[in-house]
């Protein structure tokens, strides 16, 4: 996720207001920023890695002639942080600048095609190929307008595109598009503006024109333009106002980040689809070729790597160890070898329990893999080979967004190595493989139809005094993280174990009316677990039971019930059954009058050992 930005001015410089404007846009992302003007026909640019405080105290991103420009504040999803990858990014001529927020899938195809008719390329983003595609459909159709060359250039990319271009050879217009990723427009009588989100123009003016995928849109002093990229037919749009404040267009109008980033996953489930193969394949090679394999993390991020377990093991054969890593080097400090690989997971990239788990295994010679959000972190720096998820940053304490991306990067990874040792059939593959990009969908859907029932369930359980979390199977995970959203945000003492175990201590706990969650896909287990629940319902507990839809046996035994959409693979129901566990704890953190967003005693990146 980044924020784009450009504005037209009728007078004054763009630059200052482009700069403020990232600002506003800071959360979309923050490791490297630049900013592209024109001036009597002539293009200015200044970019650079880091913060863009740090970039404007050295660069003085206000110093940049004309009224006309655009500007990036990047989250690194293709190509590390660093000055040659900011945008904007530009053609071989140097007189188109491109912005872009999102993901083009096929950029690897047109950059080859690009680079055999000559291109010279110099970053190793996906963006990069855009101008240059630009510049070549100008080569090969001379006659072609500036905007008619963007247009025919766009309808070859594939993926995600919040786009803002600008060139020498067009110079008083700001050419926007838009596919997936957001794009808004702003107006005032002192000019037009682009903008990924609201808050960028917003103390500026409060007449938006939202933009629909595959539209293209013509800034000009004088106004807008929109069209469909498909055919040019024009669209009219008149501006909307906006009635949020400053701090509720930074969450879109959402309460809290936690809730937004609850809300966001359909369309970051969607961005961990767009993975580059090119390293899942290496991922899945050094993975084929462990000896053994160590997933190592903290928190969510554990209960990332103990549903990975399941799915290496049911889909690709493999042994893989789940190890807490304040607990590795305790447990395996002294076996860890040349013929251990660390598959480390963190969210953050920067927490200091999993580093110190990593560099004690690195110092014995084991092969080290990262997966993590944040590119640039530490743990891509020390992994020999490491994968994004692409969820955007992630402001709420409470990891929601990044664990279901990474439960669909790791269930890729598995996929992949299961297709290469030939473990199960192709049918099953494809199945696995629709369930998967249908994930998106299937979130959107538990969201809509479940988020009333879940507030109505945190309403009546909200004094309870203590919360059971039972699972079988993968859902043992599900049940861990459900477990621990609550404890972090609500302050209600939870419980979580395998259901299998009750038997052995914990049902000793049961009291009437104690609150019992069951996560219940229907798999293997499903049987077992109707004897669990029951154990449990005969000690007076209220069972609340996550089921798939029309599970009529397990409503009939439940005093509450969530459902989710019917046919998902048992080893991929982490993902949807854990989104209502995410709300409940959100939910019941409000009932009690607590900020889901700021969680005492908590840090978002817990860089201390
Ligand atoms: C989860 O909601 C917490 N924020 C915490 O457990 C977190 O998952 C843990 O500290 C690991 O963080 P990381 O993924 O950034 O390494």
């Amino acid at each position: 996720m980044c924020g784009i930005f450009g504005c037209i001015l009728k007078e004054g410089n763009a630059a200052p207001l482009i700069h403020s404007s990232l600002k506003r846009l800071e959360y979309r992302g923050y490791d490297s920023v630049g900013i592209a003007t024109i001036s009597d026909g002539k293009i200015f640019m200044k970019k650079d890695q880091g913060k863009i405080d740090e970039v404007h105290k050295i660069l003085n991103l206000d110093d940049l002639p004309g009224n006309l420009g655009i500007g990036h504040t990047r989250w690194a999803t293709h190509g590390a942080p660093l000055k040659v990858n900011s945008h904007p990014h530009t053609d071989c001529t140097g007189e188109i600048m491109v912005v872009h927020n999102g993901i083009v899938e096929n950029f690897m195809e047109l950059k080859a095609e690009l680079q055999n008719l000559g291109h010279t390329f110099v970053s190793k983003t996906d963006t990069e190929v855009i101008p240059h595609l630009i510049e070549e459909t100008l080569k090969n159709n001379p006659k072609l307008s500036f905007v008619s060359a963007i247009q025919e250039s766009i309808k070859r990319l594939e993926g995600s595109y919040a786009l803002a271009i600008i060139s020498s050879r067009d110079p008083d217009k700001i050419i926007c598009a838009r596919n997936e990723s957001p794009l808004v427009l702003g107006i005032n009588g002192k000019g037009v503006f682009c903008a990924s989100d609201i808050p960028a123009f917003l103390p500026i003016t409060n007449k938006a024109v939202m933009i629909n995928n595959g539209e293209l849109v013509i800034l000009t002093a004088q106004g807008y333009e929109i069209k469909k990229i498909s055919d040019s037919t024009p669209i009219t749009r008149e501006p909307i106002t906006i009635e949020w404040t400053a701090e509720m267009a930074v969450k879109q109008g959402y309460p809290h980040f936690m809730i937004k980033e609850i809300h966001e996953q359909p369309e970051t489930l969607r961005n961990t689809l767009r993975m580059q193969d090119h390293y899942l394949d290496l991922l899945t090679t050094f993975l084929d070729r462990a000896n053994e394999v160590f997933l190592v993390a903290c928190g969510t991020s554990y209960h990332a790597c103990l549903a990975a377990s399941y799915m290496f093991s049911k889909l690709a054969f493999l042994p893989t160890y789940p190890v807490y890593a304040s607990e590795f080097v305790e447990q395996h400090g002294k076996s860890v070898n040349i013929d251990s690989t660390i598959l480390a997971v963190s969210q953050s990239g920067e927490t200091a329990d999993t580093l110190a788990a990593v560099t004690c295994a690195q110092q014995r010679a084991a092969t080290i893999l990262g997966l993590t959000n944040v590119i640039g972190s530490t743990l891509t720096r020390i992994s020999r080979v490491y994968i994004g998820t692409q969820a955007g940053p992630e402001i709420g304490v409470a990891a929601t967004k990044t664990f279901t991306s990474q439960l669909s990067v790791l269930a890729q990874l598995a996929l992949k190595l299961s297709k290469k040792r030939g473990k199960i059939s192709q049918d099953e593959m494809d199945c696995l493989e629709e369930n998967l990009k249908k994930m998106p969908e299937d979130v959107e859907t538990i969201v809509r139809t479940q988020e009333e029932k879940i507030k109505q369930i945190a309403h009546k359980y909200k004094d309870s005094k203590v919360f059971f979390y039972l699972g079988r199977g993968i859902s043992t995970a599900t049940a861990y993280e459900g477990r621990l959203k609550l404890m972090e945000i609500a302050y209600i003492p939870s419980i979580a174990f395998p259901a299998g175990e009750s038997k052995h201590g914990p049902i000793s706990l049961v009291e009437n009316g104690f609150p019992v969650v069951f996560i219940c896909p229907r798999d293997d287990s499903h049987k077992t677990l109707i004897g669990n629940i029951m154990e449990m319902k005969a000690r007076g507990a209220h069972i609340i039971s996550v089921i798939e839809e029309g599970d009529e046996e397990i409503k009939a035994l439940s005093e509450e019930y969530i459902e989710v959409p019917k046919g998902i693979p048992s080893v991929l129901s982490p993902i949807p059954f854990v989104v209502p566990l995410q709300l409940l704890a959100y939910y019941t953190a409000l009932e009690k009058g607590l900020d889901p967003d700021m969680p005492r005693n908590l840090a978002k990146s817990v860089t201390v050992k």
